[in-house]
């Protein structure tokens, strides 16, 4: 059974549609097409905004675009410790930037803690020698399968700004938020003080297609210049820009996501209901087990796909991801193979 990323998945058929119907015409390239206009619009309405959108092929570059866009290339950006920007980007947004510098914070389950954030934006400042931190960069949902909710997300969006910092928000699994808060994209984002957002297709059924979202375009400029000179404005963005549109359209994109979530949820009672340890709270589409060794050597005998990483109590961590194309029969054969193995005891 494939847990391993919702990134594993296929193409979603609205997705594919889209991508078909464009690809059966010629259009202007650069992004100066129809669908990219369309595009705008309709991210626009969904977010109750004026918007500027930069459709682009991978988060690592959604990001690290908009990142070099929201700092001078001496700037700090904030993160949480187990950020993707921070640990899966190998520098991507230092590279692009021309050479930020990114900064953890601590926080449970994904989540950065607010004390942390006032902690670092008052330490004692240097002049010319102190990386000023010009942003924060929330993940939403977490790299640990929770979300933050709007007022969570106010919190920490006005201690950046009254800090002088922009906020970022890496929404590689935005929908499987939008989906589990049930709050509107609105309230998870501009309205909670997010200045720009990095809206992710790719899990939730795209091809390869992300979105910079900028609410503000003050606090973000030069993204154009950024995405040129990086090498990231592509000839053929429409098909880009119709994948987006194909996942938006008639909400597909908060239907699939609610399903990924709905999936691990299945996948949760599964496995508590065998006396397995969750390791964080399960609300969007990732179900993280605590393991011994043993266990997850166990665990591994099924045959089930699933990312393992050792854990500094010696344990390990099975981290198992639902998409838009994870079915109920799914769920059930896993369940069977845990019970074939013997692992976890019944409730
Ligand atoms: C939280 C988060 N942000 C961004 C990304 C985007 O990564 P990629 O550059 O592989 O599309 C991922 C993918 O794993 C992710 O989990």
């Amino acid at each position: 059974v494939e847990f391993a990323s919702d990134n594993t998945a296929g193409v979603c058929p609205e997705v594919l549609d889209a991508l078909l119907a464009e690809s059966s015409r010629p259009g202007p390239a650069y992004g100066d097409d129809p669908t990219s206009k369309r595009l705008g619009s309709l991210v626009a309405e969904a977010f109750e905004h004026e918007v500027a959108v930069y459709p682009v092929s991978t988060g690592t570059a959604a990001n690290s675009l908009a990142l070099a866009a929201t700092s001078p290339p001496w700037g700090g950006v904030l993160c949480h410790d187990e950020a993707h920007v921070v640990v899966d980007e190998l520098a991507a947004p230092t590279v692009l930037s021309g050479g930020l510098t990114l900064h953890r914070l601590p926080g449970d389950h994904g989540r950065i803690d607010p004390a942390a954030l006032t902690d670092v934006a008052v330490r004692a400042d240097h002049g010319v020698h102190t990386v000023p931190f010009s942003a924060l960069s929330l993940t939403q949902s977490t790299e640990a399968g929770t979300r933050y909710t709007a007022d969570e997300i106010a919190d920490l969006a006005g201690a950046a700004h009254a800090a002088g910092m922009v906020v970022h928000m890496d929404g590689a699994r935005f929908a499987n938020a939008v989906a589990a808060t049930g709050a509107s994209p609105a309230e998870l984002s501009w309205r909670a003080g997010v200045d720009v957002l990095c809206l992710g297709a790719t899990k939730g059924g795209a091809l390869a297609a992300e979105a910079v979202v900028v609410f503000d375009p003050g606090r973000a400029p030069h993204l154009d210049r950024h995405r040129k000179r990086t090498g990231h404005l592509l000839s053929k963005q429409r098909l880009v820009s119709a994948q987006l549109l194909g996942w938006l359209q008639d909400d597909a994109w908060l239907r699939h996501a609610d399903h990924a979530n709905a999936m691990a949820a299945r996948l949760a009672e599964v496995v508590t209901s065998r006396r397995l340890t969750l390791l964080h709270p399960v609300e969007t589409n990732m179900v993280f087990l605590d393991l011994s060794p043993e266990q997850e050597a166990v665990l591994g005998s099924t045959g089930a796909a699933y990312y393992p990483r050792p854990l500094r109590s010696g344990r390990v961590e099975a981290r198992l991801v639902t998409s838009w194309s994870t079915t109920v029969s799914d769920i059930d054969r896993f369940a069977d193979a845990l019970d074939g193995v013997g692992l976890g005891d019944r409730a």
